[in-house]
């Protein structure tokens, strides 16, 4: 199975290349950037590269031309005007679902995020809770992949694109900054108020899961480790201080950002290498 790949120069995508690029033989990759020298240590591993931006719907034919599948990582969520989220998450997440279906690549995983199920379950959110971006974590970013998610599924019904969508929990490890980024908004939360994580390599497991398994068109899966870390947990483990008082501050959902993984290991096998950050935190990859 060809497939091109966007988003590869992100922290998702510069993880996700390599192992995609180990696991396709003679398949062909394609990576869709928009700078070509950030591409090169891609096409030195045997990656195609085709240069473009996704917002330009001119270069999506080119990029597509003899793929068989997409793996759609790219999105604009890191300190992007909300015109821009939208720009990129939503419309250029359709407009290259259309071409992918003009050209004939009709499979296309789509990465998205837990942001999209929003607070006030009493559980972990499943996915066939009612989408709705009013978390501890809101604002154009959840909204857009909201919309791009909607657009996508009707696509699946009404014109057969098999889509398939991860909804990604935080990610970390592999020497991604992440978790240490976090700590931005992580020290003004309430002491026992929970992230759930998800590591790069369980990321590239359940995108290759999502990417090969045949009759899941239209499916949907969380994508997250077993065991959520408190705030403390974060700042403990990170080397950073607990404010005074943290452990005073009421706690708003208990349950907000908490997804299960159940769909994805029951249904295509998921089992994360690293099911705790923990686990990695032992194994020297975080
Ligand atoms: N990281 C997380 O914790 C997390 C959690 C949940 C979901 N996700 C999802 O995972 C995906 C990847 O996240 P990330 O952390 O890797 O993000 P990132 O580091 O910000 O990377 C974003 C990628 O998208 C590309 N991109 C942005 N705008 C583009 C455009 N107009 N045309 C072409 N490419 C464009 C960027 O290219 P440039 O290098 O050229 O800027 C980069 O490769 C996103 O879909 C995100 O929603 C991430």
């Amino acid at each position: 199975m060809h497939v091109l790949v966007t988003g590869a120069t992100g922290q998702v995508g510069r993880r996700f290349l390599p192992r995609l690029l180990r696991w396709s033989g003679q398949d062909r990759v394609r990576v869709l950037v928009r700078d070509a020298e950030r591409a090169e240590a891609f096409a030195a591993l045997g990656a195609e590269t085709h240069v473009g931006d996704l917002r330009d719907s001119a270069t999506l034919p080119g990029a597509l031309a003899g793929m068989d599948a997409v793996v759609h990582i790219a999105a604009a969520f890191r300190g992007v005007p909300d015109e821009e989220a939208r720009a990129v998450n939503r419309d250029a997440t359709l407009a290259l679902a259309e071409a992918a279906l003009a050209e004939g690549a009709r499979r296309f995983v789509f990465v998205s995020t837990n942001l999209v199920y929003g607070a006030g379950r009493g559980r972990p959110a499943v996915e066939t809770d009612e989408t709705r971006a009013d978390g501890i974590l809101r604002g154009a970013y959840p909204d857009s992949k909201i919309e791009a998610e909607r657009g996508l599924v009707r696509l699946h019904r009404e014109r057969g694109l098999d889509v398939r969508i991860a909804r990604l929990s935080f990610v970390y490890g592999d020497g991604d900054p992440h978790l240490e980024q976090s700590l931005r908004w992580v020290v003004d939360w309430a002491a026992h108020q929970r992230l759930q994580l998800v590591h790069h390599a369980d990321v590239a497991q359940a995108l290759r899961l999502l990417l090969r398994a045949p009759g899941i068109g239209g499916g949907i899966y969380n994508v997250a480790d077993d065991a959520p870390v408190s705030a403390v947990e974060v700042l403990e483990l990170t080397g950073t201080p607990v404010p005074d008082g943290m452990a005073e501050r009421p706690l708003a959902d208990a349950w907000d950002g908490i997804v299960s993984n159940r769909r994805i290991r029951e249904e295509l096998g998921f089992r994360p290498l690293y099911p705790s950050l923990r686990t990695a935190d032992d194994a020297g990859c975080r």
